[in-house]
């Protein structure tokens, strides 16, 4: 294995700078809020599950869904072409355990553009674009695939790309990918990405894109003003909302949703791996737009369809969150009360304005000591260092949900506070 010595160089390098990833094992405990990590139960201030969404899938969940896998089925006018090929009698195709078997298939098996879709997939684009207040929509495997394959058909060699500086991996990865030339601006700093559109070749396509909320600080992207650029300069606006999805707008729809912006913004981009709790992502937007990137996205074209079972999970958690206005409610007090408390403490918190509160501590060995001494006071919490933030603000990113309990928070409160005076952090 000399071949591949160069990369223990490497990794020595990342140990060396305080940068060394590793995996750990989490598994949820049964106390709300609450994950088993190396085996000690620990309070989870570490997760993108902001809402505190719960999918068990037992008896009667599949039966559920196998009953609404009928009813798609039938009304898409594939439910008595399976009953036949099954040889079930009548129009109807077998239920769970019966000829026909369950509709609900936990693998796609190809490209939609390949096998087709199934019904199922279709079916929710079209109710969650009406959510989105979209006349499309467009499912993806994950938000990673999505934003690298909706950016890369948006934007090509010719093209301009407007990035946030703070903007997620995937956006910049899709940037790259794309070969357009990309204009990173300074983060939410609107004049400098008015001075950079302003000297832009008019007769390019331009793609402006952004975080709605960005997740190493929990700061909210300037929508209005985004929007009012776009239109001025004649560019295209894409928006991630993989961390406002479900937290904002009346019913969760969103940053763009909330500030009555869906129908100028030209592509709506968010996930399902966060505050819905299960995987897969969307592209909302014109229909011309979710045409253009049905032939366009790489990531969809070239790769397997979400598992349809995954719709019927993501369906439910999005009822939930359609409904369930409280959970808003709960995550945003919540992180609010604890920013303050930190703030009035000494902690720097950055420009956190919602459920997402960096603690910055600076220096990368000081963010990794500070977590792993969280850990051992029973408090999961990852240390983000660079390069996912800038050189120096190496940070404890810490993400409240909306099940907490306040006496946990508290608790979490205190921890924090005396782990920071021990180390010099206020
Ligand atoms: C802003 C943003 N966009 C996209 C993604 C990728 O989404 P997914 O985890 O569904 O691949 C993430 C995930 O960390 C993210 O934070």
């Amino acid at each position: 294995m000399d071949h591949l010595q160069w990369m223990r160089g490497e990794l020595d390098r990342l140990a060396a700078a305080g940068q060394a990833r590793a995996l750990t094992e989490s598994a949820p405990a049964r106390r709300e809020g609450w994950i088993i990590r190396n085996g000690r139960s620990m309070l989870n201030l570490a997760s993108n599950h902001y809402l505190g969404l719960h999918h068990e899938v037992n008896e009667e969940t599949l039966s559920r869904w196998n009953d609404y896998a009928d009813r798609i089925r039938a009304e898409s006018g594939s439910g008595a072409e399976m009953a036949a090929t099954a040889g079930a009698v009548g129009s109807e195709a077998g239920k769970f355990g019966e000829p026909g078997g369950s509709p609900i298939r936990t693998g796609a098996t190809a490209s939609r553009l390949i096998v087709g879709g199934d019904p199922i997939l279709g079916s929710f684009e079209r109710e969650f674009a009406a959510y989105k207040g979209t006349e499309a929509c467009l499912l993806f495997g994950s938000g990673f695939m999505a934003n690298v394959g909706i950016i890369s058909a948006l934007a090509g060699r010719n093209d301009l790309i407007f990035s946030d500086k703070y903007n997620h991996a995937s956006i910049v990865d899709g940037a790259i990918l794309s070969r357009a030339k990309v204009f990173r601006y300074r983060n939410r700093d609107m004049n400098h990405l008015e001075q950079l559109l302003r000297k832009a070749d008019p007769a390019k396509h331009k793609l402006v894109v952004t975080d709605s909320v960005f997740s190493m600080d929990g700061s909210i992207a300037p929508l209005r003003e985004l929007v009012e650029l776009k239109e001025r300069y004649g560019a295209m606006l894409m928006v991630d909302e993989a961390h406002s999805g479900g937290v904002f707008g009346l019913r969760g729809e969103g940053l763009a949703g909330e500030l009555g912006l869906a129908q100028r913004v030209d592509v709506h981009m968010g996930t399902f791996s966060k505050a819905y709790g299960c995987y897969g992502a969307y592209a909302a937007g014109p229909a011309l737009m979710i045409d253009y990137l049905i032939n366009k996205a790489r990531s969809l074209i070239y790769s397997t369809a979400l598992p349809p079972m995954l719709v019927y999970a993501i369906r439910d958690q999005w009822n939930i969150i359609r409904t369930e206005g409280w959970r808003r409610d709960a995550l945003l007090g919540k992180a609010d009360w604890l920013r303050g408390e930190l703030r009035s403490a000494g902690f720097d918190t950055g420009d956190s304005e919602c459920h997402i509160v960096p603690v910055i501590v600076g220096d990368n060995e000081r963010s990794l000591v500070f977590g792993s001494k969280l850990q051992e006071a029973g408090i999961a919490a990852v240390p983000i260092r660079p390069p996912t933030v800038p050189e120096g603000s190496a940070r404890i990113r810490l993400t409240p949900m909306a099940t907490h309990r306040d006496d946990d928070l508290r608790m979490a409160l205190d921890t924090i506070v005396s782990i920071g005076l021990e180390l010099g952090v206020i």
